[in-house]
Formats: structure tokens, C-alpha cells, sequence
């Protein structure tokens, strides 16, 4: 926080805005309409973004004065790891449409500032390449389903084999939102091969590819290029160059994309598969995308070791609860007997403020990074959390506290 005064005393501009308003509108700027369309947009009508908002701005802070808040500790432990601050980065999947740089450029953000990054199952670069980028600094692994159960078991040896502390399973992706912005231009991510490097680096996933082709193969030996199988076969040669050729020769990165397609989520997913995770990883289990308290207790039940209460960032059920005031509902079910972490709709010092007061104990933000990412690349999304940790650590003091244990309900008032 000093270090960002500083430079402003010193009447530098900071290459990421420090506020959020203006970090949107140069990331927009910085940005390809196909890719702001995903990564800025939300479900339906925006009703559940607007609604995660709203609902932070009915929270007010109240401050305490005069305790000698000269020495502040923002540092909070999760699963056996202190981190500098209750603030992590969210798993987000087709990054490169922000920046080619994408999940690497995060983690090295992350690592950075040293914490944690949750590696998204629909990444654009494997996630060896991504942890190898991030040094010793912590690493989530964030999982969606697969129908294929072999692959799911694969990937999460692979999150144990890069050290990830945690696995995070995302419950409320099991179908994909209604996203107008992108149906409207007919560019969703994945069909273009964004977002599947995590797939197309498993060997189990190419198993899968393998056997599709040569069941096709003998229904229909010549392969179909179409717009889209060229489209893959570009955005695939970006990411493996010196490959174009083999590519070009080979039907994979369309049956790729295909493979992915049918097999990257299992709508029919119960807490039956939830429950057989014990078995399937010994690292510890989030589950994001809980929104109701009685699935908080019944993931107790199941034996889960943390809760992400979450509306995907308002992507996937327009008209969804905020987030916010879910966590109300749910922190005094789960009465700290695990982790309760928050996302959707994070954007300033003073919201992680306001989550931690309500009984989380942490937050994870996706659109604040991703913008600066897209603004400036590792250094931008390192920059644009920054910001938010150090207002959170002014928000402390000036709120009257030393550290993150003393926010307590009575730091707020909902008006
Ligand atoms: C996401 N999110 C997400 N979540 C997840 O579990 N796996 C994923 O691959 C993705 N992908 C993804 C892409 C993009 C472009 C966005 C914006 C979000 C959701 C993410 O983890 C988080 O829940 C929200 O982004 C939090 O809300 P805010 O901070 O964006 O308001």
C-alpha cells in the first residue's frame, strides 16, 4: 500500500487503474469484442451481477477510532498455509481471450504476491506449465466433473503431482448458463479450442480422442473440415507450435474439441460422486457454487473440508442470489467448522471487508484479475489485486482493527 503512495506523492500513474471502474474500462478497450463478451458478460439479463453488487452497497462499514492501528496483520491460514492476505485468485477458464499470456500470467501473479491461485479445469495452458511458472508458491486445483470418471481420477492426481494444496469442485456449471452475449455472437470459447489445455495435456483425455477417431474412422474414413475444425486447428498450432502441419494432417484437434465437448461435465453429478472423493484424493475438498444453507450442511455431511459460496460471478442462474446474501444465510449453519470462502461480485478492499465481517474467511475475485490481466498482462493482474489487498488494509485500520480475526459482525450494519 505504501508502494502505491508513494508512486502517487510522487505523481507517477499507476499503469493499473485503482479503481475498478476505470480498471473495466481500459481492460474493454484492451480487449476483443468476442473476448469481452465472455469474460465480462453474465447470465440472461445481468440481473444476479447487478444483484452481487447491490448487495455489498446495502452493508455499511462502521468504523472504530483511536486503537493504535499502526501495525495491521492481514494474514489468514487456510489448510496448513498462512497466507499474506484473505484474498485468492478464482479459477477462470479461456484466459487467453483476455491475454495471451493467460493462466501463466495469473500464477505468476499469484505467486507474487504470494497468494493462492485455483488453477481452472478449463485452462489454457497445462497445469504443470502454469504451477512450473509459479515457483514453490501456493496452488489450487479447481475441478468440474467429468462424465468420464477415469478423467476426473486423472486429473486429480496430476493437481496432487504440482503440489496443489486443495481441490475446489465446481457444483454450479454442471449445465452452461444462458449467456446471451456470447450465444448472440456465436463464439462460445471452448468450440474454438479455447480453455481446453487441461483436456488435451491428459493422457487419458487423449485415450478418449483416440478411440473417437478410430470408431469414426471406420464409419467414415475422410476427415470433414469444416470453418470450425480450421478454427481449432489455428488455435491449436497457436499453442503447439512447429505442430501446424501434423495438425493439419491429423482429424485430432477437431475430434479434440469434440471429445471435450461431450465429456468436460456430468449434469446427472449427486452427492454420491461428492462423497466418493475421499477415496479418489487426499487433499483437502472445497465445494464452490453453494448457495443455499442446506446444501452447506449436507456438504458437512459428505465431509467436506470448505465451502465456496459463490453464483459463479453471476454467469450461470440469472436471478440467483447474491452471493452476499447467501453467506448470511450460511456462515452460521457451517459455525466455522471449515473454511467459508466467498466470490461474486468482489471488486474493492472494502467488499472483502464486508464478506469477512458477514463469516467468511476469505474471498477468491475473477473479473479483478482477469481485467488486469487484460490491461497488462501478469503485471496487470498482479496490479489489480494488489490494489484491492492494499484498500483492504487501509479499510482495517481505518475501520479501527489490527487483523483479519477482529472483523466481526459488529463491524457492519445493513441499511
Ligand atoms: C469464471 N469462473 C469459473 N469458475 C470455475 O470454477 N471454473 C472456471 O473455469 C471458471 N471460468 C470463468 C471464466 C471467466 C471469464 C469468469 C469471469 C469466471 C467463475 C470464477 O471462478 C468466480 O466464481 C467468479 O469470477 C467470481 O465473480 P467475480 O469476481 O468475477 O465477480
Amino acid at each position: 500500500q505504501n508502494v502505491i503512495y508513494r508512486a502517487g506523492v510522487l505523481g507517477r500513474t499507476p499503469p493499473v487503474p485503482t479503481d475498478f471502474a476505470g480498471l473495466e474500462r481500459l481492460a474493454r478497450r484492451k480487449t476483443s469484442r468476442r473476448g469481452w463478451a465472455y469474460i465480462a458478460g453474465g447470465a440472461g439479463e445481468g440481473a444476479t451481477m447487478r444483484a452481487n453488487r447491490e448487495a455489498f452497497d446495502r452493508w455499511k462499514i462502521v468504523p472504530r477510532v483511536l486503537r493504535d492501528v499502526s501495525h495491521r496483520d492481514l494474514s489468514v491460514e487456510l489448510f496448513g498455509r498462512t497466507l499474506p492476505a484473505p484474498v485468492l485468485l478464482a479459477p477462470v477458464g479461456a484466459a487467453e481471450l483476455a491475454h495471451p499470456d493467460a493462466d501463466v500470467a495469473i500464477g505468476g501473479a499469484a505467486a507474487e504476491l504470494g497468494v493462492p491461485y485455483i488453477l481452472s479445469n478449463q485452462g489454457c495452458a497445462p497445469m504443470e506449465a502454469t504451477a512450473a511458472a509459479m515457483g514453490e508458491a501456493p496452488r489450487w486445483f479447481q475441478l468440474y466433473w467429468s462424465s468420464d470418471d477415469d478423467l476426473v481420477d486423472s486429473l486429480l492426481a496430476r493437481a496432487k503431482a504440482i503440489g496443489a494444496d486443495a481441490v475446489v469442485v465446481t457444483l454450479d456449471t454442471t449445465l452452461l448458463g444462458w449467456r446471451p452475449q456470447d450465444l448472440n455472437l456465436g463464439s462460445l470459447p471452448f468450440a474454438r479450442g479455447e480453455g481446453i489445455a487441461q483436456y488435451t495435456s491428459d493422457p487419458t483425455f487423449v485415450r478418449l480422442v483416440r478411440e473417437r477417431i478410430a470408431a469414426a474412422a471406420g464409419a467414415r474414413p475422410e476427415v470433414e473440415v469444416t470453418l470450425g475444425a480450421i478454427r481449432s486447428l489455428l488455435s491449436m498450432s497457436r499453442r503447439y507450435p512447429g505442430r501446424l502441419l501434423d495438425n493439419l494432417r491429423s482429424p485430432e484437434p477437431r475430434a479434440a474439441v469434440e471429445t471435450f465437448l461431450d465429456i468436460y461435465s456430468r449434469p446427472s453429478l449427486t452427492w454420491t460422486e461428492i462423497e466418493s472423493l475421499r477415496e479418489r484424493t487426499d487433499l483437502p475438498v472445497l465445494l464452490k457454487g453453494i448457495l443455499h444453507p442446506d446444501d452447506a450442511r449436507r456438504a458437512l455431511d459428505a465431509g467436506v473440508d470448505g465451502i465456496i459460496v459463490s453464483n459463479h460471478g453471476g454467469r450461470q442462474v440469472d436471478g440467483a442470489i447474491a452471493a452476499l446474501d447467501a453467506l448470511v444465510g450460511i456462515a452460521p449453519v457451517v459455525e466455522g467448522r471449515v473454511p467459508v470462502l466467498l466470490d461474486s461480485g468482489i471488486r474493492t478492499g472494502s467488499d472483502v471487508f464486508k464478506a469477512l465481517a458477514l463469516g467468511a474467511d476469505a474471498v477468491t475475485v475473477g473479473r479483478p484479475h482477469l481485467y488486469g490481466l487484460a490491461v497488462g498482462g501478469r503485471d496487470g493482474a498482479r496490479d489489480a489485486v494488489a490494489n484491492i489487498i492494499a484498500e483492504f488494509d487501509l479499510t482495517l485500520g481505518l475501520s479501527g482493527l489490527t487483523s483479519v480475526k477482529e472483523i466481526t459482525a459488529d463491524a457492519v450494519t445493513r441499511t
